[in-house]
């Protein structure tokens, strides 16, 4: 995924890619629904000396219309059944100002994955698919959608051949 000149402020998943987005310089927003989440992502700015403006919150519940942004991106949004996945999705594209970037599932799961046992839910329909990102992203312009299987490094249990989709669209305007 190529992440030079991502224009700024940028909004991503906490966590790792949170914090080195900031290092390189982007103003970002992260949010997460888990307390133990972003007290990690803090600790990890802090230990970096960056700043992130951190939010626990629902994405369920998030208010995507607050403020525009100039890029959005999701990381291994993998715990949402196929509903909810395509209002976060809808959520994401209406969060970009006009020619913002969307960048999607930076390293996202396809449903290959689950006879992998590298991570992620057992359920097929939690994952995308090229085809289904396509689908969902049929306004935008696609500048990159790639399916592949790397090896990944996330800790016990998220580790090893891993099947995974990036997706990275062009809101127009
Ligand atoms: C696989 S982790 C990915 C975390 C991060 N994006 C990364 O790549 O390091 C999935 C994250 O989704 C968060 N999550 C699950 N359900 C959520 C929800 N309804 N709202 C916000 N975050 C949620 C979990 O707390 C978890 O941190």
């Amino acid at each position: 995924m190529r992440l030079a000149g991502l224009p700024r402020p940028v909004r991503v998943g906490a966590r790792g890619a949170t914090v080195w987005l900031a290092a390189q310089g982007f103003e970002v927003t992260a949010m997460d629904g888990a307390p133990n989440a972003i007290a990690k992502a803090r600790r990890l700015a802090a230990a970096r000396g960056v700043t992130v403006d951190f939010h626990l919150a629902d994405i369920a519940l998030w208010d995507w219309e607050a403020a525009p942004f100039d890029a959005v991106i999701g990381i291994f949004i993998q715990f949402a059944p196929r509903a909810m996945q395509d209002g976060i999705l809808d959520g994401m594209k209406c969060a970009l100002r006009p020619g913002g970037r969307l960048l999607l599932l930076l390293h996202g799961f396809v449903p290959r994955q689950v006879g992998y046992g590298t991570g992620g839910p057992p359920d097929p329909d939690q994952m995308y698919t090229e085809a289904l990102l396509r689908d969902r992203v049929a306004d935008f312009k696609i500048l990159e959608l790639r399916d592949y299987d790397a090896e990944i490094a996330k800790g016990p249990g998220h580790s090893g051949r891993a099947a995974l989709v990036d997706l990275v669209a062009r809101r127009p305007g």
